[in-house]
């Protein structure tokens, strides 16, 4: 039986380091759901829609993935796409508090939901969503450390392009 994994999360926008845990991902696992969550209480920079264009865009070397947003519970979704494995990232100690609590909690709600911890490549252990705007949005360069069509969006998006 084929073996799928979802691997949740905001990316607005995608980094190098989420795009290091997809490929990861694909060697362990038969098959890797995306799951942009979509969070009215927070404000994104990207929507919905471009935050599943620019994954899209930036996994088409890759085997095929399916790219979902969703706004309800995780376990729901894992439960309704009959997934076994839920992926995120640690990139350093501080991640790891908040992870384990979403780890135990997601357990505690569906206890056959499995959180797989991925380490991203060390080249990308600093970089989030957040830096990248945050750099971005000052006219620093992210080159390198988001594909390189989220860096033309960011400079669209923020009127620098
Ligand atoms: O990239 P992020 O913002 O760190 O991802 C957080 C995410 C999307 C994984 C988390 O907020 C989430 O699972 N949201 C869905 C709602 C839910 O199930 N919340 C309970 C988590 S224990």
């Amino acid at each position: 039986m084929a073996v799928r994994a979802i691997y949740p999360g905001s990316f607005d926008p995608l980094t190098n380091g989420h795009l290091d845990l997809i490929e990861r991902s694909l060697r362990l696992f038969d098959e890797l759901v995306v799951a942009v969550v979509t969070n009215p209480a927070k404000t994104s920079l990207f929507t919905d829609t471009e935050r599943v264009e620019m994954i899209r865009e930036s996994t088409r070397h890759l085997r095929e993935i399916e790219i979902l947003v969703f706004d309800g519970l995780l376990v729901e979704l894992t439960a309704r796409l009959g997934a076994r494995a839920i992926i995120r990232g640690l990139r350093a100690v501080s991640d790891f508090e908040y992870e384990f609590q979403m780890a135990l909690m997601n357990r505690k709600l569906r206890e056959e939901v499995e959180t797989v911890f991925l380490m991203p490549h060390e080249a990308y252990s600093y970089i989030s969503s957040r830096l990248i705007k945050e750099v971005a949005a000052h006219g620093g360069s992210v080159k390198g450390l988001v594909p390189a069509g989220v860096e033309q969006r960011l400079r669209t998006k923020l009127h620098r392009g």
